[in-house]
């Protein structure tokens, strides 16, 4: 049986498969809760995404992986050797990303609260810096020519815009909106690139934006994209790149409407093609399309318990391990390793974390499952371990993959 939608998993007489590899049998060994990710599965979505650009004509892409969805550093160095670089938001990020061999040529920092001493840290990291700072802020701007003054040295910088458009997501991961932290408004980049003196020490050298994760549709890109083209045009600036941030949305459930990488890639190149002569190079910062497929947590059984009409199966793995089902009440596939024949009946998967909200599942129709069995959360590797935490004292989850060879690495 193929799980509908998932290029990666799949049922084989009853026994659920991670890319050919039976996840029983390799793992049996490995102490519940965990992570278990594919690199074929991550190698695949990385290279589709970069073909698909340049079936869109979009030259020379650059493709800043968005490191706070999964900064595991054997899928970092994964992605290093395929030619990626680095989306990263904090002094970690930018430590984990070199570690990974990254070039700093192909480092983006972005996010509105970067500190004097993440700045230093950037500007340091190599004679030129990184790639660019994606300012949000005049304020930062400020900050970053001060940093860079002191240390003899001159920011290549890029300003997000925030575009004002209101996107079909959860609110808490929708950034593009008037009232929202990110970003910088039309009007104040255009009085910032008034004032001289702040220019001394940094270099303008692109435009970007940003506007939410997990986009289904492509209304709000298409006129985020228009609006940030135009401002390109208007600054009279030699600019080098455009960067049209992440977001790209993937199926999570069979029943989701969402855009595909194809139409996202041809609605990019229909826009620039109508504002450029020639397509710019283009930045991207994916970081959900490239991980959330390749990684599922496999947590086991510890009892069931019946209350009422209510039908719990209580996991070992809890809301600290991953927390995007109780903070966004986002769907995850929940997949027994090994399935039973037989009646489905509506559980609740919930962990031992003492809050109502820690639950992976409510109301699922599942298989028998008793104590000792396992079952997976499907498509956590994106914004899975990087969130988890230790919350009621437990140890940090695990991480561990299945290579090419379907050998393990820890
Ligand atoms: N670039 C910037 C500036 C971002 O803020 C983000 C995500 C990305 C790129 C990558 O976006 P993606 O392609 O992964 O959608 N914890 C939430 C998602 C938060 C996203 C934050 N920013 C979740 O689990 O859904």
């Amino acid at each position: 049986m193929n799980i509908t939608n998932h290029q990666s998993l799949s049922y084989k007489r009853n026994k659920l498969f991670l890319d050919n590899h039976c996840i029983n049998s390799i793992t049996k060994h490995i102490k519940t809760p965990f992570y278990l990710y594919s690199v074929k599965a991550l190698e695949s979505n990385y290279l589709n995404f970069y073909n698909e650009a340049l079936e869109n004509q979009i030259k020379d892409p650059l493709i800043c992986y968005a490191l706070k969805a999964n900064s595991n550093i054997h899928l970092l160095r994964r992605l290093k050797r395929m030619g990626a670089g680095a989306d990263i938001v904090s002094g970690g990020e930018l430590k984990q990303a070199l570690k990974a061999k990254i070039s700093p040529q192909k480092i983006v920092f972005s996010g509105v609260g970067k500190s004097e001493e993440e700045i230093k840290l950037a500007l340091n990291c190599h004679k030129n810096g990184i790639y660019s700072f994606n300012v949000e802020s005049i304020e930062e701007l400020e900050m970053i020519g001060d940093v860079a003054k002191t240390l003899k040295k001159k920011a290549r910088v890029a300003l997000r815009l925030n575009p004002q458009v209101n996107v079909k997501t959860h609110k808490h991961i929708s950034t593009g909106g008037r009232s929202h932290k990110f970003g910088i408004l039309k009007d104040d980049i255009e009085k910032a690139l008034r004032r001289k003196k702040l220019w001394t020490h940094i270099d303008l050298v692109g435009m970007s934006m940003h506007i939410g994760s997990q986009l289904t549709c492509l209304k709000a890109t298409e006129k985020a994209l228009n609006e940030l083209s135009k401002i390109c045009l208007n600054i009279n600036h030699d600019l080098e790149f455009l960067d049209v941030g992440g977001g790209l949305g993937v199926p999570y459930s069979e029943d989701q409407t969402l855009c595909s990488l194809q139409e996202y890639m041809s609605l990019i190149k229909k826009v620039l093609n109508k504002h450029f002569i020639e397509i710019p190079r283009v930045v991207f910062e994916p970081g959900r399309y490239i991980v959330a497929n390749c990684g599922l947590l496999v947590t086991e059984v510890i009892r069931t318990k019946q209350s009422a009409h209510n039908k719990f199966i209580i996991v070992d793995g809890g809301m600290n391990d991953f927390v995007r089902s109780s903070l966004y009440g986002a769907y995850h596939h929940v997949l027994p390793i090994s399935k039973r024949n037989g009646k489905l009946s509506s559980c609740h998967v919930v962990g031992p974390i003492c809050e109502t909200a820690d639950s992976f599942a409510s109301d699922r129709e599942l298989p028998l499952l008793k104590s000792k069995d396992r079952i997976c959360i499907g498509d956590v590797g994106a914004y899975g371990h990087t969130m988890s935490s230790t919350y009621n004292m437990r140890e940090k989850v695990k991480e561990y993959i299945i290579g090419l060879d379907g050998k393990l690495v820890k």
